[in-house]
């Protein structure tokens, strides 16, 4: 059988893209324990991910199907573990770029630039842009 005609985009990009900032309210041992939890649950849900941190953020990209991901973002909202969750991009996509990782943590301690940094550097008047910065970004940093 052959199927002709453009493809409606939920059909043709079946992944969301997520990405959120947050204050960080634990410390090192406590994030240790957070990625394998995490990787735990995303593993099950087929969801893959990077979580950036460093003394005083959280920046973590999700990627997967738009429930698994939506399911995991009330978990993430619900943890007391962190604060003041600011959502960055949120859009369908068709491709992973941490198809390898259930969750990798990444620690930016050494690396000279900050979450803060990266946020601050995005203009959200451009979503496009802010997107094509981020996956940049998360492709150099994991
Ligand atoms: C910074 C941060 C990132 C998290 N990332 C994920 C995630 O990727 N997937 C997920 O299912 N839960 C995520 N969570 C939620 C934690 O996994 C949740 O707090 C933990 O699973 C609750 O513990 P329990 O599963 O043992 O009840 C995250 C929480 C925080 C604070």
């Amino acid at each position: 059988m052959s199927v002709t005609g453009p493809m409606p985009m939920h059909l043709s990009k079946p992944l969301t893209f997520f990405v959120y900032r947050s204050r960080k309210l634990c410390g090192p041992n406590a994030v240790d324990d957070l990625v394998a939890r995490s990787a735990r649950n995303n593993r099950a849900a087929g969801v893959t991910g990077l979580l950036v941190h460093d003394p005083v953020h959280f920046l973590q990209f999700l990627e997967g199907p738009m429930d698994a991901v939506g399911a995991a973002v009330l978990r993430i909202a619900a943890s007391d573990l962190h604060a003041d969750m600011t959502v960055l991009a949120c859009e369908p996509t068709d491709m992973r770029l941490f198809s390898d990782w259930s969750l990798r943590g990444v620690s930016l301690e050494g690396r000279g630039e900050t979450i803060a940094d990266i946020a601050g550097s995005l203009d959200l008047a451009d979503p496009e842009g802010c997107i094509r910065r981020l996956r940049f970004y998360a492709l150099s940093v994991a």
